[in-house]
């Protein structure tokens, strides 16, 4: 029988800071921004934090000075140091897995030390990392030939969740710096269509295959894959092909060998390193064909410089869990349901679909890590779109709907493609929408611009809705590898105070047990009786549709 790992805590609702943030809040709810830096003009100037050439505006939230004391005060009581002391020693602070949670390991310098059962394991990460740079040169310079001789000129990973969205989202992030004359393409849904679309336009003599899985198990992967297979030998006629063609990145050498691949193909991770964590691994491959392995190093070096902050700086100054914290007070204080990312860079159209499994498939967790039914809301709905265009969508909820919808606006000083004042432009509608979300339009503003007293309500923008505002200078590898790692450790800091385990996935288990087993009742016509009476009746009429 294996023994319970599981930690004892003060619960969260019983510490002092929560109790006292509960009476804050109760007192301050209802001041209003336009108060607020009425009383406090130069809070805008005051209520920042800078550090790895990331500004954060967090003066546009409805906090005092107080509330910040007492957020700190909750982190510390929390023993957010310790355990953030705890992930970076390879602790096994998954406790539901027994893992542990070292992607800060990945971006580790040369030269450090971080032992995970007894052995250090930088050396590995760094042979790994050399493997794919070597790799990745042979390609892009065309000296790694297909099958038949050609250039290999197109790329398609293979993934899902963590071996997808941030392959798919660095992609798209650093298009500007990628190989032009090479098409990336990304793979995730078992749908058909997906694989379909993705390869239409290809031809198989030039394209190679990653087939990113930590557990070369994962159902929509392996099926992709198999079909790329057939794809692949219907062109090239010949199972030797398959060296040239196909490689994989995994932790599981066993399934690899089983599906074909040559191990020496093979680009290994470890347990550590968790999906939604690990685009900085060998499952960032693609990424590094794309960008070429310097710029990947500059990835990982701004991810390091965001883990070197974030172990380091004091609470007050530390960027992550400020905004770790800022989030738990509009989650667990005034019942904030979402939180809308919003990149003002087309390059971070991926970016909220990548933030929503880092956040959600991290902190959608309802039991501590005592085993207890938390008693206050754990992690937030994440959303968004790149800015201007969710303007034009949905920002008309976020300003008069009846939802807190607290928001974090991300900006670039400068654009990686100036054309006339489009960047400009694009940074006035930043600074536009936070203000406006803040301060709105009273029935006076309104009334004074000669509008109907019928149509003045609907007129009014009440204002009081709060943001971040994270400014940073060009979007760069080095800039993307911060943002993430930032996000990441957020995730981290609002997990500890949750006291949930943020690492583990159990969430997703039984969706995939109960679609295996009703795989097999799909062949052949027969109406199925093994459900309640709502599958059994949408089983049978999908049967006698699709015929
Ligand atoms: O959705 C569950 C999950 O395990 C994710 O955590 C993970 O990123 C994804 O599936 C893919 O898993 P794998 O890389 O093992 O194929």
């Amino acid at each position: 029988m294996s023994t319970s790992p599981a930690v004892t805590q003060t619960p969260l609702t019983e510490l002092s800071a929560w109790k006292a943030l509960t009476s804050h809040h109760e007192k301050i709810h209802t001041r209003h921004l336009r108060e607020l830096f009425a009383e406090d003009p130069s809070r805008g100037t005051r209520l920042k934090a800078e550090a790895e050439g990331i500004y954060l505006d967090y003066s546009k939230h409805r906090i005092t000075d107080e509330t910040i004391k007492l957020l700190l005060q909750l982190a510390e009581e929390s023993g957010l140091k310790e355990r953030i002391e705890a992930m970076f020693r390879g602790d096994k602070i998954n406790i539901t897995e027994k893992r542990a949670v070292l992607h800060v390991a990945l971006r580790a310098p040369k030269g450090e030390k971080i032992v995970v059962d007894g052995q250090d394991v930088v050396p590995e990460v760094h042979a790994v990392l050399d493997h794919m740079s070597a790799f990745s040169e042979r390609i892009r310079s065309g000296e790694w030939k297909g099958h038949t001789g050609k250039r290999i000129k197109n790329v398609v990973n293979i993934g899902i969740g963590g071996s997808d969205l941030g392959p798919v989202m660095a992609y798209e992030a650093l298009k500007h710096y990628s190989q032009r004359d090479m098409t990336f393409r990304f793979v995730s849904n078992v749908d058909g269509t997906d694989f379909a679309e993705a390869t239409i336009d290809l031809d198989a003599e030039e394209t190679l295959f990653i087939i990113s899985s930590k557990t070369f198990t994962t159902l929509e992967t392996m099926t992709n894959a198999h079909t790329a297979r057939e794809w692949a030998l219907k062109k090239l006629g010949d199972d030797k092909a398959i060296a040239k063609h196909f490689v994989a990145v995994s932790t599981n050498a066993e399934e690899v060998t089983k599906f074909g691949i040559d191990t020496a193909n093979m680009f290994g991770f470890w347990d550590w390193v968790g999906g939604r964590y690990s685009m900085d691994s060998a499952i960032g491959l693609s990424t590094m064909l794309a960008v070429g392995p310097e710029n990947f190093r500059k990835l990982l070096a701004g991810f390091h410089a965001m883990d070197e902050h974030f172990r380091s700086t004091p609470f007050a100054q530390n960027l992550p869990v400020l905004m770790g914290l800022l989030s738990i007070w509009y989650n667990d204080f005034f019942d904030a349901q979402t939180v809308a990312v919003l990149p003002y860079d087309q390059y971070l159209k991926r970016f909220p679909a990548y933030l929503q499994q880092l956040t959600m498939e991290s902190n959608g967790k309802h039991v501590t890590l005592s085993g207890e039914h938390v008693k206050y809301e754990t992690g937030p709905i994440f959303w968004g779109e790149p800015g201007t265009n969710g303007q034009h969508s949905f920002y008309q909820l976020i300003h008069q709907g009846t939802k807190l919808i607290p928001c974090d606006f991300i900006g670039f000083a400068k654009t990686l493609n100036p054309l006339g004042n489009h960047h400009d432009l694009l940074m006035a509608n930043v600074f536009a929408q936070t203000e406006a979300l803040a301060f709105g339009k009273t029935a006076e503003e309104v009334k004074a611009e000669g509008t109907p007293d019928w149509l003045v309500p609907h007129r009014v923008f009440e204002g009081n809705r709060p943001s971040n505002t994270l400014l940073l200078e060009e979007l760069t590898p080095e800039s993307l590898g911060k943002l993430v790692a930032l996000y990441e450790h957020s995730v981290f800091t609002q997990g500890a105070i949750w006291q949930i385990d943020s690492f583990d996935q159990w969430g997703v288990e039984l969706g995939k047990v109960l679609a295996k087993r009703i795989i097999g009742e799909l062949e052949g016509p027969k109406p199925t009786d093994k459900h309640d009476s709502s599958t059994n009746t949408l089983i049978t009429h999908y049967k006698k549709q699709r015929g």
